[in-house]
This record gives C-alpha cells, structure tokens and sequence, in this order.
C-alpha cells in the first residue's frame, strides 16, 4: 500500500517560509501585494481564486481582488492589466484562467509585465524555464518537483512520465523534471501504447483533466503517482484523474485529491510573490545606488 504524500503539510513549509519572508522585507518596508484578476463566473476558478486570497492572509500578502464581468472587452481587460503593471504596491498579477470565450488570453498574459507575472505563464518567463535560470518557477510543476522532493525520492536517471501537454502543467513540467535529470516522456491524446509507456514510469504525473483516467495496470509497481488532475466524478465528488484505490495498492508514493498537488500550487504562488516584491526591492536599489 503507498504512502500517501502530504500537501497540505508540505504547502504549510512553504508558506511558513514565505511568511518569514513577508517579515524580512516589511522590516525594509515592503508589503508584497498580489492583484487577482478573475473575469466571469466560473465557479471552479472562484473557488480557486477564494483560496489564493486566503493564503495571502495567512502569510501576510496584502492582495487585491479584480472581479469583472463576464461581458468585459479585451480593452478593458488589458487596460487594468497596464495599471496594474504601473502600481508600486502590487508586485504579483494573475489573471485566473480560463477566461469567458471573446478574450485572448495569450495576449492577456503577454501584457503582464514580465517581472509581476508570478504565474510564470509571459513567453519571456517560460523561455527561461526552458533555460532553467527561473526569475518564477510555474506554480504547480514547481509544487510537483516538491512533492516528489518530499517523498525522498530521487528525480536524477529515472524514467519520468508526463500525461498532458497544456501550458499550464504538462509543458513546464517536463521541462522542470528534465532540469532534475530525469528521462522525461510527454503523453498526450494522439500518443499510442500510452498504457505501457505509462507502466515504465518510475514517476507518473497525470494532468489530463479526466476522472479515472489512470488506473492500476498503468502503474509500474513502486512508482510515485502525481495527480494533478482536479475533476468532478458522477456524483459531483472533486476527484484527480488517478484511481485511487487501485494505483494506491502499486505505487510507493501517491497524492490524494484534493489535499495533493492543489495546496502546493498556492504556497508556490505565494513564494512567487513574494519574490516578485524581493526583485522590486533589488531593483530600487540599483537605481539608486
Ligand atoms: N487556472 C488553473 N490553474 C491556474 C493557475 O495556476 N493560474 C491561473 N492564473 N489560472 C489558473
């Protein structure tokens, strides 16, 4: 039976370090501010967005809620996003995605000034994650690389297993896994035998965004199981994309959802933040100095 990872634990480190952080610069008299934009009503990214300003609170963000409705324009949308970027005291900006169908959000993210786009999602911050010299790691991949962390696990020479290729999760974490020298494999819809390169993966990560996606047999005894998966099963219960009673009776290491990769995310976006406040503050410096 796997040992089943902690997030939640793991997210407290975290976020207790960045709390730390918060006081080392309010010493220097900076407050880290977070600007959370979030267009429409999704109810899934209300949740979301809820427990990003509830972690700012716990660790001492100051964060600023941008809710706008659904029938916002593209104009307006960039013109808050040029503001913000203008705002001393916001250091971080996030605008939740998905955005309502109208909006490009591709053009929504490259107006973010590159060094307030604690998401890690500006072309010219995953060009460096492509480099590995991080000013922001991407949130949840960053947060996986802790978990596997956690377990003791080492990444180095092993076969590294990737399902999904978005963005957000399947891209930056093969490249951040990659970076931790392992063999790393991109699955994807059109991949073929995904079951049997799924069953050479000394570590699994699903980020498809499908119930039950990966079941018992995908899993080579021992592996560690990331499930970043974050579903609704037919009873509307929130689930991963893992089985996981099944992959739990062959993997060493699994992460439960909720309570696995979704708190990670958060802490990591908090240490993001209050990074982007750090910079903010070396850069004052050089300019005067
Ligand atoms: N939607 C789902 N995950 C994320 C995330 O990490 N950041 C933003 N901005 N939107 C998301």
């Amino acid at each position: 039976m796997a040992t089943i990872i902690d997030g939640k634990a793991v997210a407290a480190k975290v976020k207790a370090e960045a709390a730390q952080e918060v006081q080392a610069l309010a010493a220097q008299g900076v407050v880290p501010g977070l600007a959370v934009v979030i267009v429409g009503s999704d109810p899934a990214s209300r949740i979301y967005v809820n427990n990003k300003k509830k972690a700012c609170q716990e660790v001492g963000i100051h964060s600023e809620e941008y809710a706008l409705s659904g029938e916002t324009s593209q104009q307006e949308l960039l013109a808050l996003v040029e503001k913000l970027n203008a705002d001393p005291n916001i250091h971080g900006i996030l605008v939740q995605s998905p955005l309502p169908a109208g909006l490009d959000e591709a053009g929504v993210v490259e107006t973010i000034a590159p060094h307030k786009d604690v998401d890690a999602f500006h072309a010219y911050n995953v060009g460096k994650i492509m480099r590995g010299r991080y000013t922001f790691l991407p949130c949840t991949p960053a947060g996986v690389i802790e978990l596997i962390r956690s377990t003791g696990v080492e990444i180095a020479g092993k076969r590294c297993v990737v399902i999904g290729r978005s963005d957000i999760v399947g891209k930056p974490m093969a490249m951040l896994l990659l970076h931790q020298n392992g063999t790393v494999t991109i699955c994807h819809s059109k991949t073929q035998n995904l079951p049997e390169i799924c069953r050479e993966a000394d570590i699994l990560v699903s980020a498809v965004g499908r119930a039950a996606f990966v079941t018992g047999d995908m899993v080579k005894p021992g592996a560690v199981v990331i499930d970043v998966g974050m579903n609704r099963d037919k009873n509307g219960k929130l689930c991963g994309d893992v089985v996981f009673e099944e992959v739990a009776e062959k993997a060493a290491y699994i992460t439960p959802v909720p309570g696995g990769v979704g708190p990670m995310t958060i802490a990591m976006l908090m240490k993001n933040t209050v990074a982007a406040a750090r910079l903010s503050l070396e850069k004052a410096g050089d300019s005067h100095g």
